[in-house]
Order: structure tokens, then sequence, then C-alpha cells
């Protein structure tokens, strides 16, 4: 039936199809014929019981190939049934130290280690949701993650210990368990848990540990800085994590392919497309604890990688480094990531040789995505019958001034002009749902739009600005509000804001992303008023923002101000800063710029804004 159903679409869509695509009429019915059998699959799975997890998709490929190599890390491999054994000793472990049973939520605090898999497999096995926290954060950020995932125990990192201790009194008086994965004796609130680990049973797990899972039961929480505010943590169904896991195939990637995961294991770049993928394929895996601009094309050598993954930022560094004449010296075929812009897209290609870059567009939490499958720079995406179908979406006429959707007299939304910017939006609905974040009720709402083409109906808010050209590509334009992006992380503003606003000498800020010249993304600046009668503290402000901030986070511009801007409904002006930049010559406020070396911030000098410029100050 399901064959019948696949062959009369395709049928049914030909006409359509000749018509609207024909220039890229066979790579379309390719991408389409890939997509349609992974959307078939992921309908069988919907309707097959018991449930098939991505667990059992990992126990199936560890029985078909023991001994294939699934993980390569720092010289060291563990092939399939190494990492099927170490995942049922954390298992059974936690079984017995923590009594952790099906359903309870455990946060990981870990960076990319091998370790991290087989913990999380081991959770899975037992049917617990893993919250993937980032080994970046400490302290306020750390612990409001950590809560609003509703978990009980902690499982972290040994070399994270200090991260853990400067929280142990908030988390002991939750009645938090906090586990190490390390060796050391336990101390008060903290058990080491690696013994216990060495000591478990590697027997496998009963299913009927897990027999409540499905399809909509969540998998994971990943955290996301959506639009305002502290990080929020997103629920992962089990139908979310399939749907991603199945980018490594639509992309063209097989069991044969080497992937490269150098991305953190805590984003869903790196977790889902990456590591899920692979497991998905039944691929090898070369994991990297971080990414090395340097190293990578000898990694892709040593291991005959086939796949990776970037981010906009990473594929300029690679750009960046000195050119070699064995550049294009490797095995890589296909590069699936975001955020690359299109010189640097041609610029990768033209040095590194024919690599088909694999652009998509999607959000954890969101209800829509696109991928680049023409090879069409610059492009995120391509509508064609298929996406709409599956995913209904549209773009709207926005006001960039106000934030919001320019609205008609009827209070509907307007439909954004082919080539016109416009805010995507994705229609919620059963196939499309929006499952929303943990723990908060307000942002889950927030990212709900209402009457937008209809009244009474519903959509999913991305925060993006897209534009769709005439031949059907779809471009990412830009961010709206109050997040900006540097380094590949998203920055929320609100939440940089209430951390300036700590630092004694600071009344108010009002924090933004500004451009730059030659680099992915904006850098982050505050504009901020100064309590009266006092100075600017270059040190204080350093050191409350390093405690408190991963670097990325941190802004590097102050601009002080007397008052700050506001909008009619007591917004803080965005927009006009942002075109402001950080000029020196052009701006009459006084502006700092954070020197990381001499940590603190220095006033911002035209040879310092020059030494930006030419690049000769790394951001
Ligand atoms: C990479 O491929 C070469 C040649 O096919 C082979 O000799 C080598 O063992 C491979 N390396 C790894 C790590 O698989
Ligand atoms: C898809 O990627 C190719 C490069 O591989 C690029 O030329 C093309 O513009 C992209 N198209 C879209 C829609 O992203």
């Amino acid at each position: 039936m399901l064959i019948w159903f696949t062959l009369l679409a395709g049928l049914a869509l030909l006409p359509a199809l000749l018509r609207t695509f024909k220039p890229y009429f066979f790579q379309d019915c390719v991408y389409m014929f890939h997509a349609l059998g992974f959307g078939i699959r992921l309908i069988k799975y919907k309707r097959r019981s018991p449930f098939y997890s991505i667990v059992d998709c990992f126990l199936d490929a560890a029985k078909k190939h023991p001994h294939k190599t699934f993980v390569h890390f720092e010289g060291k491999t563990y092939t399939y049934s190494d990492v099927e054994r170490e995942s049922n000793k954390v298992a059974n472990a936690l079984r017995s130290v923590a009594a952790l049973k099906e359903g309870d939520t455990v946060a990981l605090f870990l960076g990319n280690e091998p370790c991290f898999i087989w913990t999380w497999l081991g959770l899975a096995k037992l049917g617990c949701p893993a919250a993937l926290l980032n080994f970046n954060i400490r302290s306020r950020s750390l612990l409001h993650c950590f809560s609003c995932c509703g978990a009980n125990v902690l499982i972290a990192a040994a070399d994270l210990r200090d991260a853990v201790e400067e929280i142990l009194p908030a988390l002991k008086e939750k009645g938090i368990t906090v586990y190490l994965l390390s060796d050391e004796h336990s101390t008060d609130g903290i058990q080491s848990i690696n013994q216990k680990i060495a000591e478990a049973s590697d027997k496998p797990l009963s299913p009927s540990l897990r027999s409540n899972v499905n399809i909509k039961t969540t998998a994971l929480y990943i955290y996301t800085s959506g639009t305002t505010g502290l990080p929020k943590a997103a629920y992962v169904t089990h139908e979310r994590v399939w749907a991603a896991s199945f980018i490594q195939g639509v992309s063209g990637l097989t069991s044969e392919d080497v992937f490269y995961i150098n991305l953190p294991l805590y984003h869903s770049a790196g977790f889902l497309i990456g590591l899920v993928g692979s497991i998905e394929r039944g691929n090898t895996v070369v994991l990297r604890r971080k990414f090395s601009a340097s190293q990578f094309w000898d990694d892709c050598r040593k291991y005959n990688i086939t796949g990776m993954q970037y981010i906009g930022e990473t594929l300029r560094y690679l750009c960046n480094t000195p050119t070699k004449e064995n550049d294009r010296d490797h095995k890589v075929r296909i590069a699936i990531g975001n955020g690359v812009r299109a010189d640097v897209w041609k610029e990768f290609l033209d040095r590194f040789g024919h690599i088909h870059v694999r652009e998509l567009y999607a959000a954890t939490e969101g209800n829509v995505g696109f991928v680049n499958y023409t090879d069409k720079v610059g492009a995120i995406g391509r509508i064609n019958i298929l996406s709409k179908i599956f995913f209904p979406f549209a773009l709207i006429k926005f006001d960039i001034e106000k934030e919001e959707p320019v609205r008609n007299s009827q209070g509907l939304c307007i439909p954004a002009q082919r080539g016109e910017v416009g805010l995507l939006v994705g229609q919620i609905t059963k196939r499309t749902p929006f499952v929303g974040y943990a723990g908060n009720k307000q942002q889950t709402e927030k990212k709900r739009l209402g009457d937008v083409f209809e009244k009474g109906d519903l959509y999913f808010n991305s925060g993006d600005l897209l534009r769709i050209d005439h031949d059907n590509f779809i471009y990412f334009q830009d961010r709206v509000g109050d997040t900006f992006r540097w380094k590949g992380e998203n920055v929320a503003t609100t939440e940089v804001s209430d951390i300036l606003t700590t630092v004694d000498c600071i009344e108010e800020a009002n924090v933004y992303g500004v451009k730059v010249e030659g680099h992915e993304g904006r850098i982050g600046m505050a504009a901020v008023t100064l309590r009266e009668g006092r100075e600017f503290d270059c040190v204080a402000a350093f050191s409350v923002l390093a405690n408190y901030l991963p670097v990325y986070a941190r802004p590097r511009f102050i601009r002080i101000q007397n008052s700050l801007e506001m909008t009619g409904t007591f917004k803080m002006k965005k927009v006009k800063l942002v075109e402001e930049g950080f000029d020196p010559t052009l701006i009459q406020d006084r502006l700092y710029f954070l020197d990381l070396t001499r940590k603190k911030y220095i006033p911002l000098t035209r040879e310092i804004f020059n030494s930006i410029m030419s690049q000769d100050i790394k951001l």
C-alpha cells in the first residue's frame, strides 16, 4: 500500500514538477525520492509496536557488524560491540546505584568524548531522557539549565568538577544526586562512579525497562537560546530524533561513510545530525573534543573521512589556514551544516575541491526545515512540493523597527512577496507539532503566533528572516531581535544584559550583536548607562562577565550612553545601535573594547578599530 502511495504521489507530482522546477528537475526528483523514502520509514516507525527507537537501531547495528569501528577518538577505536558493552555497564551501574527508572530525566554535563555516547545510550536503554548541558556554562546559567529540565540526577565529567562544585550547595538543597565520571574518592555531595561502572555487568538490558517509550515521548532535552532570556530546554521527542537522524541519509551518506564530528554534542547539529545520524546509517564516527582548523585535513586523511559537518564559521576558519600542497588530498565528499556565507562557500570549494555542500536550515525546537540539495551556492534550501506538504510554512511581512509581523486591517499577517525578506513561520499541525520548552510555558507561548492567515490558526514563529527567490531557492537573511549568533553559538541578549546590570557601576544595559567585516554572525556589544556619579569600571565589568558568561557571549564592545532609547512598548531600541556599530570616528559616545589578554576593557581608539578591521586583532 505504501508503495502505491509513493508511486501515485510521484506521478501526481510530475506535471507540476516539470512546470515549476525545470532547471533543477533531476535534483528535485532525487531529493524528493530520498525524502519520501525516509518519510515513509517515519510513518512505519510511528505505527510499529512495540516502538522501534534509535536504541533498537543501535542494537541492530551492533548485532549486524559488532566488529566495525563505531568511534575513533584520540588514537583509540571503539567498535559497535565495545560501545554496546560500555553502555550496558553504565545502564546496569546506574540502575543499581541510582535506582533510575523509565522516565527519570538525567542531566549530562560532559565534553565531546566517547563516554558521552555510552552514557547517553545507557540512559536511553533505561528509558531515561537525557538533558544535554552545554559544558561551557557555569554558575547561574548552569543551575538554571539543570533546573528547568526537571532532572534529579546530574552526571558530570571529571574535568568539570570545579563547575559542579560551584553550584553544589544549591544542588544539595534540592536533593539532587551528583555523579562524577571519575576514579577519585567520593566526597560530600559528589559520588565518583567509574569504579561502579567498571564492576557492573555488561549484560544487555531488557527492553521491558523502556516499554512505555513511544514516538511522542521525550528522548532528550536540548538547550536553545531561541529568542529571549536564559537558555531553554527544548523537548526533543523520539519522532524528532528519527527525523533528524535521516538528514545524513537524505544528504547522500551511507553505511560506508566515515563521519567527522567536531561540533559539540550538546547541540542538535553534533548530536542529532552527527551522532544519531551515524547510528541510523551504521557508519563510523571520528569524534573530536573541539574543532581544530589546523588538524582538520590531517584528521580527514588519517581516518579516510568522507562526511563532515560545519557551521558557517568553521568553513571560514578552514579557508583562513595557510594554503598547502595537499589541500585537495582527502576523501571528503559531503559536508552538512548551516550558516555559511556564499563567498566562503565558493572559496572553500575552489580550494578544497569538489565537495557537495548540503546547507540546511532547522531549529532544534522548530517545525520547519530545509536542506540545500542542489549545490546552489548561498541558498539554505529549496521549496518543493514535498516541503509544502510535509511542513506547511510561509514567509510573512515583518516590521524590523517594531520587531513584529505586519498585520492588515483584519489583524491578519501578510505574505512576503517573492524576493522580499519575511519572517519564517511554520504551521503547527498534528504532523508538524511544536512541543515547546520544558518548564517554560511563557516562552513556549511566545513562539506561537496566532491569526496568521485565518482567525484561530497557529504557527511556530522561527524568529528568522528569510527570502525566497524566483527559482524557489531559500536564503537566510537575519535573526530577529533578542538573539545574535557569534562563533556558532546563539547568544540571548537579555541573559547578557541581566548579568551586565549586576556590575556595580552599570545602571541599565541594552545588548545586541554587530557585524564585523570578514566574520560570520555578529559580535556582542552593549550600550549601557552608568549609575549616578559612577565611572565605568573596566576591571570589574570584565571579571563579572568572565565569571558568568562563556567567552562568545561577553560583549566585546561597550558604548556608554546617558540614556537608553525605548520603543513605545518600553522595549529597548536596538536597530539603530546595531546599524551604528562600533566605529569611534562615527560615534560620539565613549566606547570600550574588551582586551582578553589584559583581562579588562580599554578605550576603543581609532588604532584599535583599524587593527580589528585589518584583522590584526583576532576576535
Ligand atoms: C584509509 O584508507 C587506506 C587506503 O584505502 C587504508 O590503507 C587505511 O588503513 C585507511 N585508514 C583507516 C583509519 O581506516
Ligand atoms: C545548495 O548548495 C550548493 C552548493 O553545494 C549551492 O550552490 C546552492 O546554492 C545551495 N542551494 C541552496 C538552495 O541552498
